[in-house]
């Protein structure tokens, strides 16, 4: 049985920052003595007070930052739930190949003449992604999801300038992921949102109310945010055809279709892909990610236009064959070393292991529902999950008053990072769980029974809960103001907030 990865502090409590640390005078290295002559600086370049940096032995150096490295958790450690947000274990076989010297050490000025091993790994992976997605052509360049999403809407933008004249409106589920209608938004378009029913899904009599000429078109994951395959798909996707519109795939998280249906025999135009969360890249900390997009014959024109040549003056010439691109949304190729690990990722496994990816990602997933089922019901359990769930703590909290976020942080106590809680927003203490392919059964087992310790602890002591986690270097943190009142520059002498 697995016992998670607990967080907890390790070694002799120490003070919060290297900076705490300091001595003046200590120092983790020097310079070699100055053997060439020495020569006056000119004042202007000096500056008025020394840098304020840490004064610190090595030792304190390397103690201090292994000790945090310990003290925290992540996919190398344990099973990491996440729902929407896929943290799935990358195979070192991934991180092995993007080392490989040559593209490790790939410049991107460097001749094409000596690039061609890269360029040729990056066209096969321009055509996998568009074989596993049913896409005509597609575009390496956006470095995240978002901005692949901004990318397909530029497109979209772009081609209803090429036909009828701009379109104002975009139609996006209610339950969508937050980044679709700020994408939406940036794009210049108005986001208006479509109802699910009670199966969970897109609720087609109310968008057949929203459809008119305005709509440039409807943006939908499917599996949806709910974790439940779009039944209607066909319909949906012939309705918004039938009245101009363009239907735009967040493919953010493959996980459930890859190898056994594909976007574009559903009836999509354009499609983002989440490299970072499908192909074996680590997900999270800002980046560096791709969201590369792909589209239908009519719409890769609009494409990013590649750099094809560099001019004698040091500028980059584009493609000249694409005078309708929307333009580059990001330097060169894009994230090269992503997208190298996503082709090892791809290639790897075959057609038939991404087969076996998708199989057991929805396996896991409704092992998991099941297993937790009595003290986690599904939101919508009259359908079946596919690579993730929606499950909420309702009951729970009507019985007991404890709530998601109560039994999230007592996961940590025992182990486990707890599952994404309040999203969908349109579900009540919702608790969206994606424990990914790769887990064991063990690993399940052992998550499940968590769950169902942190439910029981929750009926005879919803303090425990409430006041969770216990055991960890830092207790219950202020998220709202963490994420309201962002400081992410370190003042010397500055109080903290
Ligand atoms: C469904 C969905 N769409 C879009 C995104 C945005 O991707 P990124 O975080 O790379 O910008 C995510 C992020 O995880 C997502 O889950």
């Amino acid at each position: 049985m697995s016992e998670g990865a607990p967080v907890r502090t390790q070694g002799p409590r120490s003070p919060s920052t290297i900076r705490d640390r300091s001595v003046p005078g200590r120092r983790a290295s020097g310079f070699a003595p100055l053997d060439v002559p020495s020569v006056k600086m000119n004042p202007s370049f000096r500056r008025a007070r020394p840098p304020a940096l840490p004064e610190v032995a090595e030792i304190d150096l390397v103690r201090h930052y292994t000790r945090l490295s310990q003290q925290n958790y992540g996919v190398d450690t344990g099973v990491y739930p996440l729902g929407s947000c896929t943290m799935k274990y990358n195979p070192k076989m991934a991180e092995a190949v993007a080392a490989f010297p040559g593209f490790q050490r790939l410049h991107p000025l460097q001749p094409d003449a000596t690039a061609q091993g890269a360029l040729e790994l990056l066209w096969r992976l321009e055509q996998a992604l568009c074989e596993i997605t049913g896409m005509h052509a597609a575009t390496l360049q956006p470095p995240a999801g978002a901005c692949g999403e901004m990318t397909g809407l530029l497109v979209m933008r772009a081609f209803h300038a090429d036909h009828g004249g701009p379109r104002a409106k975009v139609l996006i589920p209610d339950a969508a992921h937050g980044t679709n209608p700020a994408s939406v938004r940036l794009a210049g378009f108005e986001a208006v949102a479509v109802p699910a029913d009670d199966r969970g899904m897109v609720d087609v009599a109310a968008l057949d109310g929203l459809v008119d000429e305005q709509v440039a078109g409807l943006m939908l994951t499917n599996p949806n945010t709910l974790g439940v395959f779009e039944e209607d798909i066909e319909r949906i996707t012939e309705r918004i055809h039938r009245a101009g519109g363009l239907v735009y795939y967040d493919g953010a998280n493959l996980n459930a279709i890859l190898g056994r249906c594909r976007p574009g025999d559903m009836g999509f135009d354009i499609v983002h892909i989440n490299t970072h969360k499908t192909f074996a890249t680590p997900h999270g900390g800002g980046g560096p990610g791709a969201g590369p997009v792909g589209v239908t014959q009519e719409l890769a024109p609009y494409l990013p236009a590649p750099v094809v040549a560099r001019r004698d003056d040091g500028t980059f010439a584009w493609d000249d064959d694409r005078p309708r691109s929307i333009g580059r949304l990001h330097g060169f190729n894009g994230n090269v070393g992503v997208l190298v690990r996503a082709y090892a990722y791809v290639f790897f496994h075959g057609a038939d292991g991404l087969k076996e990816v998708s199989e057991l990602a929805a396996l896991n997933a409704n092992y998991l529902a099941a297993a937790i089922a009595t003290d986690f019901p599904l939101a919508f359990p009259a359908e079946r999950p596919m690579h993730e769930f929606v499950a909420t703590a309702k009951p729970l909290k009507d019985a007991t008053g404890v709530r998601a976020m109560d039994v999230a942080k007592r996961l940590i106590d025992l182990g486990y990072h707890p599952s994404t809680v309040y999203f969908p927003l349109v579900v009540e203490e919702a608790m969206m769980v994606e424990p990914t392919e790769t887990e064991t059964r063990e690993t399940l087992d052992g998550l499940a029974d968590a769950l169902r310790r942190a439910a029981a602890e929750a009926r005879t002591d919803p303090d425990l809960l409430h006041e969770a986690p216990r055991t960890t270097p830092v207790r219950r943190l202020d998220e709202a103001r963490a994420a309201r009142h962002l400081r992410l520059r370190w003042g010397m002498g500055e109080p903290p907030d």
